[in-house]
């Protein structure tokens, strides 16, 4: 025991912090410079993820700056699929590039030989920011070990990279549903052995993203995005029942109160869209939140930001609450208008 306190662990437990404890979805990443250094010297985005010295030095990278209460791990949702053997590449100025799995002869070809193999490195880099936050004196700051929900990692697997109305992975859902299932089948199994072994390696927190989460009805909701979470929530804390499990999942409205009874998931981060009022009602009086400024208020900095900040402070003043923004930070967002934005934060919540 350090005695350090975490601010970010207390939060999510429903202890009083000290501070308001925040962090940033996509906080590493290309709106630093030091990040784009490093990227260069990689060569690839995936040479990134896959080097332990250089993912867990990006993981670092926005600790140093501003002193977030939460280092999320350097990696992606996409190592999954690709350990799984689905071939995965990352084009420049395009995105993510899988060769799409469209019948069961697709989905037969997922298997586990290279599995292990393939994400050791992820698992080395989370010891290494552990090490790291340590000697450099953010003791205080928790590690955040994530995956991809199997909903929204086999919308990339489906559709062979992003899409704009997710037809292909819908139209399995409604006509060949038996193949989506063995295709998230394996996502559970794989989703869940990937997060303990992130646990296992030092990380202190979880968080699921569940991006493409809005985009079903209802009663596909439950059954792609709640019953498969709620599956890896039960297996992670089988292995590890005191590590918080956070879900994303993003833009699903007034499903947000089925996503929270059905997984049991222990803390929500919550989306922009959401109404703050009905959030803190609704959900937080239940468990801890964590959101939700829209990071299009980082490009646009100055009071417009500073109010934001105060609102979204206030909003959630009432319960256990991690400051967040609703989705990940722009590559365009200036350095300058994180530091205001961490300045406020700060101030406002002492
Ligand atoms: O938040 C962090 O700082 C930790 C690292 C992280 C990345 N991706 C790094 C990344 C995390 C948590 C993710 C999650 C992720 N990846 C999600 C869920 C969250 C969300 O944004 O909705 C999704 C859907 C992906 C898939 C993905 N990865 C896409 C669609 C893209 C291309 C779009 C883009 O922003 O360029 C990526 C690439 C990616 N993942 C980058 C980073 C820093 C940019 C790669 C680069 O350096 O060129």
């Amino acid at each position: 025991m350090t005695g350090i306190k975490k601010n970010m662990l207390e939060a999510l437990r429903k202890h009083e912090p000290d501070h308001v404890p925040f962090w940033f979805m996509r906080q590493a990443g290309r709106y630093l410079p030091e990040y784009r250094e490093l990227r260069e010297k990689a060569g690839s985005f995936l040479s990134l993820v896959y080097n332990p010295d250089f993912a867990a030095e990006v993981t670092l990278q926005p600790i140093r700056r501003f002193g977030m209460d939460g280092a999320i791990l350097f990696s992606d949702i996409l190592v999954v699929p690709q350990a799984l053997g689905q071939r995965l590449e990352f084009v420049e100025g395009e995105g993510p590039k899988l060769e799409p799995i469209r019948d069961g002869a697709g989905a037969a070809k997922l298997g586990f030989k290279n599995f292990e193999n393939t994400l050791s490195p992820v698992y080395e880099t989370v010891k290494k920011v552990r090490a790291g936050l340590i000697g450099e004196g953010f003791g205080s700051t928790t590690m955040i070990g994530f995956a991809g929900a199997p909903w929204t990692v086999a919308c990339y697997m489906v559709e062979g990279g992003s899409s704009r109305d997710f037809h292909e992975i819908k139209m399995m859902a409604f006509r060949e549903p038996d193949v989506l299932e063995a295709v998230v089948d394996v996502l559970v199994e794989a989703t869940a052995a990937y997060l303990i072994q992130q646990i296992r390696a030092g990380a202190e927190v979880i968080q699921i993203f569940d991006s493409w989460a809005g985009v079903l009805d209802s009663h596909q909701f439950r059954k792609w995005v709640c019953r498969p979470t709620r599956k890896i929530v039960d297996l992670v804390r089988d292995a590890y029942p005191h590590v918080p499990i956070i879900g994303f999942p993003r833009a699903s409205g007034v499903n947000y109160i089925t996503y929270l009874q059905d997984t049991g998931v222990d803390a929500l981060s919550l989306d922009t869209q959401i109404d703050p009022k009905w959030a803190a009602r609704i959900l937080q009086s239940s468990v801890p939140v964590q959101g939700n400024l829209d990071p299009v208020y980082l490009l646009a900095g100055g009071d417009a930001l500073v109010m934001a900040v105060e609102q979204v402070v206030r909003d959630f003043s009432g319960g256990p609450f991690v400051f967040n923004l609703g989705h990940g930070i722009h590559k365009d967002t200036p350095v300058e208008h994180v530091e205001l934005m961490v300045k406020t934060i700060r101030e406002m919540g002492k």
